[in-house]
């Protein structure tokens, strides 16, 4: 008898909260900005596999709305790593065939970096091969509450008549609105909260939440993580067959 072949469809799309960078620094008694380090170079290696493990779309939460409120030298650290990430990995980015997005309300960031946000889109706007976005001053709420206003003005302006929206009219007012929704979003660090990432667009979406701090989780990680995704079943409120 032959065993049916079991195929393993992974997910499409993974959004990730990267957490415990502080943590993994507090613990090895250096700054948290050495978290920070360690962790950008972990977004590296991730987004290098997602390729080969059939992922097309990656999604990171790289600073909230929230996260203006930790010190002063934190903020301005990781605005710093922000401006070097881009600069130092843009041509590798774009060789390995990645086009990088941002979400998030770009309007608080400085000009600087917002130029490099700019620069790094049009440089790898072309490339196909895995999608990565990055969400910089990103929070849900906030960014349903800029769709909004978005949605209000089109309405107000004749552009949009009010009858005819139906739940696929805001998602097309979200930063996402080009990105497919998420299948799997990861959390990292032992923590099982959303923290406002991906509110509306993670209604069907799988979530696992593992302990390992963001820094340590490797592509090995990683693809434990995939493997289990492929024997869930997602029925999106249906039956099964
Ligand atoms: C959460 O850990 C992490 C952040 C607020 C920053 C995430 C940023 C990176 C991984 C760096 C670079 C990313 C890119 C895309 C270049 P935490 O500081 O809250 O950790 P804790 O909970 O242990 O304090």
């Amino acid at each position: 008898m032959t065993m049916p072949t079991q195929v393993t469809i992974g997910p499409r799309h993974v959004a990730i909260i990267m957490d415990g960078n502080g943590r993994w620094a507090q613990s090895r008694g250096r700054p948290r900005l050495l978290g920070h380090r360690a962790g950008a170079r972990r977004v590296r290696e991730i987004v290098a596999a997602c390729p080969d493990l059939g992922v097309e779309y990656v999604t990171v939460f790289a600073f909230s709305t929230e996260n203006w409120k930790r010190t002063q030298s934190e903020v301005s650290g990781l605005m710093s790593l922000f401006r070097r990430y881009i600069q130092t990995e843009a041509n590798s980015l774009l060789e390995q065939g990645t086009r990088v997005r941002f979400i998030g309300d770009r309007l608080r960031l400085d000009a600087k970096l917002r130029g490099l946000m700019d620069m790094i889109e049009a440089l790898t706007a072309h490339n196909t091969r895995v999608n990565l976005t990055i969400a910089l001053n990103y929070g849900g709420r906030d960014e349903v509450a800029r769709a909004t206003k978005r949605l209000a003005r089109d309405v107000a302006s004749g552009r949009l008549d009010p009858e005819a929206i139906t739940d696929e009219t805001l998602p097309r007012y979200l930063d996402t609105h080009v990105l497919p929704d998420p299948d799997l979003v990861i959390r990292t660090s032992g923590e099982a909260r959303i923290s406002n990432f991906l509110l509306w667009q993670s209604a069907y979406a799988e979530y696992e939440f593992v302990d390992t701090l963001w820094p340590d989780f490797t592509r090995e990680r990683f693809e434990e993580v995939l493997s289990r995704f492929g024997t869930r079943e997602r029925r999106y409120g249906g039956m099964t067959a």
